[in-house]
């Protein structure tokens, strides 16, 4: 789905990585300066001093490492639970809060796709406006797209017809998600705020009851149990909770060995379904 990074990928001998702007016609470092002008991605440069350099298309793990943040933003190991636990695909539509940076924002409109639609909810309107150019950056939303409830309505028909069109699949929104979620039929929620337990009902009317799935991350163990017990008493089933560690594993010609450096603790992630409650024949 994201396409349209805007962006290229310069990578040094050493590894160092570059994210310039498509039209960037001269780079340097201490290994010296290449020049870019009409090289295409893929193609391997030399320095004036004679070093290696790469030049690549990102993907957007490479985009997300290099976004700019106001908070802290989920890892790839926890967002790659989220995806999978909850089965999260194509043509599905996702509310997510918060939205923070949009780094989760990215991965799950790039999951539903041009089909799907993630509206996401953030209370804090300089967060979003971040957000928002991050998104931008990935082509997931136009540049200074409205975010509803803080841009007036003034909506152009082109981006209207954009919308419709599924060019752009992020709906970004200002708001309290403690205190509703306004959408319905949903196939996925997806929190990543304080008090998850506080918007768990809201979940439950907004989700779709023969398929919708919810999943929240929450650094803190006694943050999972609350989010569980709500989620007990709203109707949800299929309740698990996990932790994900990934140890990066060193390979060289001596042997291999698990890396001395690891992140350790991260956050805890609970998914769970929702439990149908009537007997609905046709
Ligand atoms: C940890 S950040 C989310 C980071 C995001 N998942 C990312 O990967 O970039 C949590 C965000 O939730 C927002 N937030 C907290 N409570 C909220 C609420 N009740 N409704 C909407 N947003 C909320 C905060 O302002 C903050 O931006």
């Amino acid at each position: 789905m994201v396409k349209t990074l805007r962006k290229k990928l310069l990578v040094d001998e050493r590894g160092k990585k570059y994210l310039l702007k498509k039209d960037v016609e001269r780079f340097g470092n201490d290994l010296g300066v290449v020049d870019l002008k009409g090289i295409k991605e893929g193609s391997v440069l030399k320095s004036h001093k004679g070093h290696t350099f790469y030049l690549l298309e990102p993907t957007i793990y490479d985009v997300v490492k290099k976004m700019k943040r106001r908070v802290t933003t989920l890892l790839p190991k926890d967002i790659g639970i989220i995806l999978t636990y909850c089965g999260i695909a194509d043509g599905e539509t996702v509310v997510e809060a918060g939205t923070g940076s949009g780094a989760l924002t990215i991965y799950l409109a790039n999951a539903v796709g041009k089909r799907g639609k993630v509206i996401t909810y953030e209370k804090r309107p300089e967060f979003a406006k971040v957000a928002r150019e991050n998104l931008a950056s990935v082509g997931l939303v136009r540049r200074g797209q409205r975010i509803i409830g803080l841009d007036e309505d003034d909506i152009l028909d082109k981006e209207r017809e954009e919308n419709e069109d599924g060019l752009y699949n992020v709906v970004q929104k200002i708001g309290d998600v403690t205190q509703g979620i306004e959408e319905r039929d949903i196939d996925v929620v997806v929190l990543d705020l304080p008090d998850p337990w506080n918007v768990v009902e809201h979940a439950k009317k907004a989700l779709n009851k023969a398929k919708g799935r919810i999943a929240i991350y929450v650094p803190y163990i006694e943050q999972a149990k609350k989010s569980v017990e709500a989620l007990k008493k709203h109707g949800f089933m299929e309740i698990r909770t996990v932790e994900c560690l990934v140890r990066d594993i060193e390979i060289s010609e001596k042997g291999a060995r698990p890396s001395p450096r690891m992140i350790g603790h991260t956050g805890y992630i609970v998914v769970a379904r929702v439990k149908p409650e009537n007997d609905d024949r046709e």
